[in-house]
């Protein structure tokens, strides 16, 4: 029988999960993004030496880099044409072929310029700031909640499109202009863009949903890639500084248009510390500037800079406190902790196990960002190792401090781990137990 896996990143992004999808794509034979958009950023390592490739995805499914690996974007994507088509385009540049193996759901909310200045603008205005990418990506799923999406399907008929994009674009604009006091957008030039885009992307629809149907009736292993983290859920993340999908792995099923039995296996993605990028509370967060400082260590040896905004991710310790809730709501079969690595040489390694909120001791993240803003972390400590652990291959391999660190988190945690990831190449990875066996 065909196994289906979802891969959820179970902090506030950036945890590895390109790396990880590309890596088990070898035991799949379709790759499903369904949610979000090009906020995401996906970095794909391949190869060694001076063979070496860097792939950055931002819609594509970063199964793609596999031949013979359908990729399909689900419903529950809100998509800019042109920066799928830019994204093809680079891909192809690389060798590597698209257009017979990517299929795109005609039911994708389209991101269009106003939702881009939308975005910006408000972002602007701001005083306590979401620190969004500034893509597009709230003002196109409000529009969508609203019910007044133009969807991929619109672009079949240019009478409608051209209708619904007056109406839609007379109220945005009466919001850029005099809320905003921005330049409003002009309709035409929006019409005649979206129209160009409608006969390039043309080729690449199809029922998704249908698709996927089928696949598992042939026993075809499908993998469900989720963007962002959990802890940016619209709903369970740490509201207002979230983005705005869900990206909990209950929403496979909903962004894809598949029922909730395919999913077979839930892979929760988790960086050996955390990061974040953007506004928010981040109980455990470290300071990064101060050289020779374990956050400095983080954001340098993890390059820990942002793909799509090239801002510097903030930085600190595990939170087992937070990944207690990120377990809770994504049931999680088993964790795969990343950036191991990372944290070679560190002398002392803290864990936040839980905080002190309002005089009361708790070990769960709790939901809202102002209680969490409240939160004081309670850190225990462990002990570090002198060896490097890059690239290692097996888990006897690991200096007995880092699998110490690594039997800690688990048992934090409350979830198995299945993978170790030591480097950003597939092959630097240990299998505790294989999601896909
Ligand atoms: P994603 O958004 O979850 O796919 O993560 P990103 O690609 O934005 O960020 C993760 C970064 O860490 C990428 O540059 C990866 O190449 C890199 N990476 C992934 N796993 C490892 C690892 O185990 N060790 C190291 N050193 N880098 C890793
Ligand atoms: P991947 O898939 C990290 C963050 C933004 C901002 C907030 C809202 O690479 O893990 P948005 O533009 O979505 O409205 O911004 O969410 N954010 C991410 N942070 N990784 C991402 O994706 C992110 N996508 C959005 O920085 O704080
Ligand atoms: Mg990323």
């Amino acid at each position: 029988m065909a196994k289906n896996l979802v891969v959820i990143g179970t902090q506030w992004g950036d945890e590895g999960k390109g790396k990880i999808v590309d890596w088990l794509t070898d035991h799949a034979e379709g790759v499903v993004r369904f949610q979000g958009g090009h906020n995401a950023g996906h970095t794909l390592v391949i190869g060694q030496g001076s063979s070496q490739k860097e792939y950055k995805l931002n819609l594509v499914p970063s199964g793609i880099i596999r031949k013979n690996v359908d990729c399909f974007i689900g419903n529950g994507v809100v998509l800019d044409i042109e920066h799928l088509l830019h994204e093809i385009k680079t891909l192809e540049a690389d060798g590597i072929e698209v257009k017979s193996r990517l299929f795109v759901s005609p039911g994708c909310p389209l991101i269009l310029k106003h939702h881009v200045a939308l975005d910006q603008g408000r972002e602007a205005m701001r005083e306590a700031k979401i620190g969004t990418t500034g893509k597009g990506i709230g003002p196109a799923y409000e529009d969508k909640v609203a019910r007044r999406s133009l969807r991929v399907y619109d672009l079949l008929n240019p009478d409608n499109f051209k209708n619904k994009l007056v109406e839609v674009m007379d109220y945005h604009n009466f919001v850029l202009q005099h809320y905003l006091k921005k330049d409003p957008i002009d309709v035409n030039q929006q019409f005649d863009l979206s129209m160009t885009h409608a006969e390039k992307i043309k080729p690449y629809l199809a029922d998704v949903s249908q698709k996927l149907y089928e696949a598992n009736a042939k026993n075809k292993n499908l993998l469900f890639e989720g963007a962002q983290g959990s802890l940016l859920d619209i709903d369970h993340g740490t509201y207002p500084y979230v983005t705005s999908s869900n990206c909990v792995s209950g929403q496979a099923a909903a962004g894809a248009g598949v029922g909730p039995h395919m999913l077979h296996y839930i892979l929760g993605i988790t960086k050996a510390y955390t990061t974040r990028v953007g506004g928010g509370p981040f109980p455990s967060e470290l300071d990064i500037e101060t050289q020779e400082t374990p956050g400095y260590q983080m954001s340098t040896k993890g390059k820990e800079i942002g793909t799509v905004t090239k801002r510097k991710r903030r930085c600190g310790w595990f939170d087992a406190a937070a990944l207690k809730r990120s377990a809770m709501i994504n049931s999680l079969t088993g964790l795969c902790i990343t950036k191991l690595d990372v944290l070679d040489g560190i002398k002392k390694i803290g864990i936040c196990v839980g905080y002190e909120l309002d005089g009361k001791k708790i070990d769960l993240l709790p939901l809202g960002a102002d209680q969490v803003e409240r939160c004081k972390p309670i850190f225990i400590e462990v002990d570090g190792w002198d060896e490097s652990t890059f690239g290692i291959k097996s888990m006897d391999d690991l200096p007995k401090n880092a699998q110490l660190y690594l039997k800690t988190l688990e048992k934090l945690c409350e979830v198995p781990i299945h993978v170790v990831s030591t480097g950003p190449e597939r092959d630097e990875t240990i299998v505790l137990k294989h999601p896909f066996e």
